[in-house]
């Protein structure tokens, strides 16, 4: 039986995923779709909506729902889902605060529909690859790793709109880290234990202001009336111009410059794992390119890759041997994993398998990056318990 979906959120992330990957599985079909601003109903033509949530979870056709709304509104829906008995695929990070993810893990303790979250990277082939290496122990005992994350986007994406106030995001860890962290957490398999983070805004914001313009800029800047839009480099035109990055029309473009920023545009957090395994993780959301990479030590060698070469080189210690694999699959989705991470969670539905990105392992995400800021902000080491 086909599986009906409601999406809740159609936003940059709700629309393309319910257009890109749920309408083109064979095993599902979107039943109603709802948006609080009636954003992109248009895309959904002959199909209900609404601007309520609740009128989807009311819906007996709808059997599951995909909850794609700003994070800091996961909680209230995750747990009036669950009451009316929708499986539930979520977005990334489960909630903004330790409270709110409480929340969550408290009401679903005795769910028994699906329960997935949208950690991505969990899906994609290059990540599922790695991940065997290692279980196969191709670098033996797994020790130290080293993440960095590349972000030249990082002032369209985030610093735009609700993701560069705290109040609705917490942190670019919790928001955009997190996916790499989640993976990390994936791999050593063991739970965070000391998290010793520093974090600083010196480019976006106002110190990007006064550096930029010798002052604050006024509120209600908009890139599309500002003076300068022809020379700034984080301007809505300019980014189209030189990066080809336009990812709707209506983009928000309030100044990245703004004063009400204090969400912070460089990050660097290290992590003791509960079996000793370390991490050193960098977010630079000013990157000049895009990259994600990594740097994996065993005590049977060392395995690298990034998902621009799409390469994994694993490099033996004793003998002066590398293996390379390289990985040819074309992602044509909005992220790579994303139609995987879907028929998991169609087979979670039908079987009631437990989803590769869990509540359990979701929490644990979560609370890793509130933690990092937590040590951000009081500038000590947090023992995560
Ligand atoms: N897994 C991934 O790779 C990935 C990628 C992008 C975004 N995301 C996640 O998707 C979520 C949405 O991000 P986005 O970039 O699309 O944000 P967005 O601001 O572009 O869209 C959010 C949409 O939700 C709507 N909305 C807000 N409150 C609502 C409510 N109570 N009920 C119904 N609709 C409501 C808004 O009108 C808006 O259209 C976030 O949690 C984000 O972290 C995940």
């Amino acid at each position: 039986m086909s599986i009906g979906f409601g999406i809740i959120g159609l936003g940059n992330r709700g629309y393309k995923y319910a257009l890109h990957t749920i309408m083109k599985s064979k095993e599902c079909h979107i039943e109603m779709v709802c948006d609080a601003h009636g954003n992109h109903f248009d895309q959904f033509p002959g199909i209900s909506n609404t601007k309520e949530f609740t009128e989807v979870l009311e819906n007996p056709k709808v059997d599951a729902v995909f909850i794609a709304t700003p994070d800091d509104t996961h909680a209230e829906i995750v747990i009036q889902a669950a009451k009316h008995k929708k499986h539930i695929l979520c977005e990334k990070p489960l909630e903004i605060s330790r409270e709110k993810v409480q929340e969550i893990q408290v009401a679903l303790r005795d769910f028994e529909g699906a329960f997935e979250v949208g950690y991505v990277l969990r899906y994609a082939r290059l990540f599922q690859k790695v991940k065997s290496y290692l279980i196969s122990g191709a670098i033996g005992d797994l020790h130290m790793i080293n993440v960095m994350d590349h972000i030249p986007y990082g002032g369209y994406a985030y610093f735009h709109d609700w993701h560069r106030k705290r109040e609705t995001s917490t942190s670019l860890l919790l928001q955009k880290a997190t996916h790499s962290l989640d993976i990390v957490n994936w791999y050593v398999d063991a739970k965070p234990r000391e998290i010793a983070a520093f974090g600083r805004l010196s480019t976006m914001g106002k110190p990007g202001a006064l550096k930029k313009f010798g002052k604050e800029v006024a509120s209600d800047l908009h890139c599309r009336t500002c003076v300068i839009s022809d020379s700034c480099e984080e301007s809505i035109q300019n980014i189209l111009k030189e990066k080809k990055i336009s990812w709707s029309e209506n983009w928000p473009d309030s100044c990245v410059f703004n004063s009400e920023i204090d969400v912070d545009d460089h990050q660097t957090v290290m992590v003791q794992y509960e079996n000793g395994t370390q991490l050193a993780y960098q977010l630079c959301l000013f990157g000049a390119y895009y990259k994600r990479e990594f740097h994996i030590f065993g005590s049977g060698g060392e395995l690298r890759f990034d998902d621009v070469s799409n390469e994994i080189t694993i490099y033996d210690r004793l003998r002066n041997e590398t293996v390379t694999y390289k990985n040819d699959y074309a992602e044509e989705q909005m992220e790579p994993g994303d139609e995987e991470q879907l028929q998991d969670f169609i087979l979670a539905v039908q079987t009631g398998k437990k989803p590769i990105s869990n509540l359990e392992s979701s929490i644990t995400a979560a609370l890793l990056a509130i933690d990092a800021q937590a040590s951000i902000d009081q500038k000590k080491m947090i023992k995560s318990d």
